[in-house]
């Protein structure tokens, strides 16, 4: 069911690319179940689109989906990027990273004109951290001072991610770890206060970046802007 619904949001993007455009693209499931729908355009009318990745799990399955994938440092601009979210509030506040990819998603967020959020009607929460922690992107040498600082500001639960069944910590590709963090609430203001803390190299808190989600649901395909 829940894979139908990633159908059919990539069925949407994919009708809105056009050849010869440079866009950004995420990370995670969501983002995998619209390249394949990309794909599908690319084989049948033989467009031409070049992409900036935010991981090595995107860039692979561009590649495979026949997307010309350009260097992450790639300097020229984006019109546009998309990218799924693990939860999405009714302001579009979103929290992102399950995947662990949150530092170069939230790169290549803040160098495109429009943000595009694919999700299916699970992602949508009243309130952030319902299901999901934030995860917080932390230099390794860092982490106690950075533990004690997000308590600090409100942190009410901080707990080091590992790789599961292990006590390894997981490694992000930029060789840092990742917390994963609770608070007593988000506010607007929680995303800058993390992003302060010495140590802290990335939040996955997407405050106020959101142009769209495009959300696969019950009823189908329907868009959410954010209000002004
Ligand atoms: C990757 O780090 C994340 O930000 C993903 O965009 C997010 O976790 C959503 O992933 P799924 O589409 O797999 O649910």
């Amino acid at each position: 069911m829940e894979s139908d619904l990633k159908k059919l949001v990539g069925i949407e993007i994919a009708k809105r690319v056009k050849d010869g455009e440079v866009i950004g693209v995420g990370s995670g499931t969501t983002v995998e179940a619209a390249l394949e729908q990309i794909g599908a355009r690319i084989k049948n009318e033989g467009i031409n689109l070049r992409i900036v990745p935010t991981s090595l799990q995107s860039a692979w399955k561009c590649q495979e989906m026949g997307l010309q994938v350009l260097s992450p440092g790639y300097y020229g601009e984006l019109a546009w990027c998309f990218d799924g979210a693990d939860e999405i509030d009714p302001k579009l506040w979103l929290i992102k990273g399950f995947h662990g990819a949150l530092l170069k998603e939230k790169i290549l967020v803040s160098r495109s004109k429009r943000f595009v959020v694919i999700a299916d009607e699970s992602k949508l929460v009243q309130k952030l951290t319902q299901k999901f922690a934030v995860p917080v992107e932390v230099i390794p040498e860092a982490r106690s001072s950075v533990e004690r600082d997000l308590a600090a500001i409100g942190a009410v639960s901080v707990k080091l991610r590992l790789v599961s069944h292990t006590c390894a910590p997981v490694i992000t590709e930029a060789g840092n770890i990742l917390l994963d963090v609770l608070f007593k609430e988000v506010l607007a203001s929680t995303e800058k206060e993390i992003k302060s803390i010495i140590g802290v190299v990335e939040s996955g808190l997407f405050i106020g970046y959101t142009s769209e989600v495009i959300v696969a649901g019950k009823t189908g395909v329907y868009s959410l802007f954010p209000k002004n």
